[in-house]
Parts: C-alpha cells; structure tokens; sequence
C-alpha cells in the first residue's frame, strides 16, 4: 500500500491518482519503488540544488592550472617517459577505466555510444584493441575496468559478447554500473516513466568512485597491485588509451591527479582547468565568464590518472550535485506520453580534485589526441570524427 499520509507530507500524492488505474502488479512495483527512496533526502536536493540554487559567481582569484606542454619536450624525454611508462605497465601498476555510462542522445546513434563505429569498428574495439596491443607489449594483463548504466548496461554487455570481447582477455575486463538518482519535475515532483515506474537517470560520471568502491574495486585493484588508475571518456576517437609516454610523465610526477589537457579555441565548449583557492577544479565553459571561457585555455578532455591510494581515500567523500535542466519523456496524469522539461541531478568527477594534495598536468596536441564525438553534424560531430581518424591515418 502507498503510504498516504507520508506522500502527501512530501507534496508527492499525485501517485495516489496515478495507482487508481494501475493494473495490482504496476502498483506493486510503484510500492516498492517508493518504499525505497529516501522522500527527505530528495526534498533536500530538490531545494537545495534547485529551488534555492544561486547565480554562479565567478570568482576573481581563479587561474590556469601549472601545465607541461608535451611538444616542448625533447626526443630523448619523450622516449625515457616512454620506457618508464613500459616499465610501470609491465609490473601491473596501472588499471584502466572507461566512463561509458552516458546516453549519448544528441549523437543520434541507437545504442551505447561505444557502439557507434567508424569504417565498421567501433568505438570499444579501438580502445580495446590499443589495450591489447599494450598487453602484447609487456606481457603483462591489464585489467580494464568498464562503467555502465541502467540505460546501457545489457547492451553494452552483449556488445562485447558479440564481438568475442574484442580478442581481449574478458578475465580482465570488469563492467560495473553506475548509480542512478530520481529525477523531478520542476515542482519537485515524482515523474512516472514511460514503463510507469519512478523515473531514476544516471547519477552524472562523478558516481564513479562511490561505484567502484561499492563493487569492491579498488580494494580489487590494490589487491592486485594496481597503484594508479587511468580514466578516459568513450567518445573521443583520438584517445590514447594508457598511452606510455603519459603513464611515464604520471609517474614522474607522483600525483594525486595527473591529467591532459589540450589549448582550446575561443570558445570552445570544454571544461576548463583551473586553480581556485588553492584547490584544482574543471568549470565547464557555462560557469565561466566569455573573457573568462577564452583567457583559460587550458582545457579539460577527460583524461586522468588518479593515485589509487588518493581515491581509496577520497571515494567516500561528498561531491556536489549539478544541475541539467533537460526534456524527459514520461508520463501524464493521463499515462499519455509527453517530453517535459524536468530535473535532472548529475555529479562530475572532476569535483574529486579539491582533495587532492598534488596535481599535475600536460598540454598535449589536440590534432593527434583529441576529437569528442558529441553531435550529429556540425561541431565534434562524425564528421569532425571521421576527418580527424583520417588525419592520423587511424581509419
Ligand atoms: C565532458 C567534461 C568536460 C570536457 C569534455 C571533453 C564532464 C562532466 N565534463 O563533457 O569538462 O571538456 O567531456 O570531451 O565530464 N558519463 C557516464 N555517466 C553519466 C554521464 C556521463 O559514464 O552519467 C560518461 C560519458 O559516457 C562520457 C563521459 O562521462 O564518456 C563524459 O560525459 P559527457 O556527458 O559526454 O560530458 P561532456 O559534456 O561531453
């Protein structure tokens, strides 16, 4: 039975109207859905991230974080980062994780992005196939973690069971799902999906941590000997995945974080790195200020190397909720179908870096490693894509 008496104190009756014309089962799953959210912490975020959410204030003392820029390094550097990044990979110090969890909607593309192929090879087969490549290198596995959600997990799964895992060893291929949050109309409202159960979406990238360290993971990895893990985006078709010159350059460095970035163009639509009292941060381009956006070039494309003590450490702590105002399809008070603008809460997991001590990045080109596949046409688009693998004689 719906609890009346709580549903109306948290303004969330309307689901007594709905349950009216529900068949016994459908108001059972309602039931048990309801039963298992926790309405005060909902009310909470609700207000808190929307109702009493403030104008972004851009702060004055904000500045570009201290980069190394890849080009500027000398043949000899590069190979001996090189060799010591070979040496770290060959003694399993390093595990790999791919955020995959996304919908990918404005690509257009039925199907986890991953999915979405370039002269019949897909975005999964030309990361694994660099991984497998590097484990034929070293002779040693690497294990290479992969973060779904509830909106591509099976797909994404019979995917690489298709495609016999890519001639990866699936030993060392982990999949685990991200967490998911409930979504609210911009009344604070509980929203009835399409399937007429309470709508929940993926909980943004930055449910990563608290995932892995809820799967067990990272105890797994240090277990396993891992002292670093390596994170990268699914959508950029230049990624170089674990690439040695970077992990040698990691380990040089000794870190917390050691992350790439790339120049950015007048404004380009990417995160930018930057240092705000005293603390690294990435504020996308929307929190920024236009002089702002194009004076902080340095920008973020999702490439990171956390020390995997730092995240056993920091996994637990509080990250921000973000806000992501987008068209939900749902259902009506007259189960009628309907695109609505409705609340969406995302975490980031860049916001993981305040608690680091150390933090170190490289500048590298964006011609060779970094081409986002976000849009249809036009901008970081297949198109852009396409060209870029040609450029590099990737396709
Ligand atoms: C992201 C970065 C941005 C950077 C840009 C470079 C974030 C929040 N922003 O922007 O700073 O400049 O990449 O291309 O990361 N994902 C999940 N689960 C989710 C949401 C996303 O796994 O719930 C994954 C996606 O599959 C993708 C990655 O996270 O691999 C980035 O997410 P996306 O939403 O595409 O972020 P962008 O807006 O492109």
């Amino acid at each position: 039975m719906l609890d009346e008496t709580m549903l109306k104190r948290h303004g969330k009756d309307h689901f007594l109207e709905y349950s009216k014309v529900m068949s016994r089962s459908e108001k059972e799953q309602l039931v048990s859905d309801v039963n298992r959210l926790d309405l005060d912490e909902i009310e909470a975020l609700y207000k808190d991230v929307y109702e009493n959410r403030k104008p972004i204030e851009i702060a004055d003392d904000i500045e570009q974080v201290a980069f190394d820029v890849k080009s500027q390094f000398t043949q000899d550097e590069l190979k001996s980062y090189r060799s010591l990044g070979l040496k770290a990979i060959k003694d399993g110090k390093f595990a790999v994780l791919l955020m995959a969890g996304g919908q990918g909607t404005r690509l257009g593309h039925k199907g986890p992005k991953g999915t979405f192929s370039f002269n019949d090879k897909s975005l999964f087969e030309r990361q694994a196939e660099q991984l497998r490549d590097l484990v034929n290198e070293v002779g040693t596995p690497i294990h290479w973690y992969i973060m779904t959600s509830d909106v591509n997990h099976k797909d994404t799964l019979s995917f690489f069971l298709e495609h016999n895992y890519f001639d990866y060893d699936k030993n060392y291929i982990h999949f685990f799902k991200q967490d998911h949050i409930v979504s609210l109309t911009t009344e604070g409202k509980l929203i009835l999906d399409t399937d007429k159960r309470i709508m929940r979406t993926p909980n943004g990238n930055g449910g990563v941590f608290k995932s892995l360290d809820k799967t067990n993971s990272l105890s797994e990895m240090k277990d396993n000997g891992v002292e670093y893990l390596f994170l990268n985006n699914i959508d950029n078709a230049l990624v170089k995945v674990l690439d040695p010159e970077f992990v040698g350059y990691t380990v040089e460095q000794n870190s917390d974080v050691t992350t790439k970035s790339i120049k950015a163009y007048d404004d380009e639509k990417v995160g930018r790195l930057v240092s705000l009292e005293g603390k690294k941060r990435v504020l996308e381009y929307s929190e920024l200020s236009p002089e702002d956006v194009n004076k902080l070039d340095n920008a973020n494309i999702g490439i990171h190397v956390f020390k995997l003590d730092f995240l056993i450490e920091a996994a637990s702590k509080p990250l921000p909720y973000h806000l992501a105002i987008k068209k939900l399809k749902q259902l009506d008070e007259d189960f009628s179908v309907v695109e609505v603008e409705s609340l969406k809460f995302e975490l980031f997991y860049f916001d993981i870096f305040k608690y680091a001590n150390t933090f170190a990045t490289l500048q590298v080109d964006r011609n060779k490693e970094f081409s986002p596949l976000k849009n249809k046409e036009g901008q970081d688009s297949i198109e852009t894509a396409q060209k870029d693998l040609e450029n590099n004689q990737l396709l």
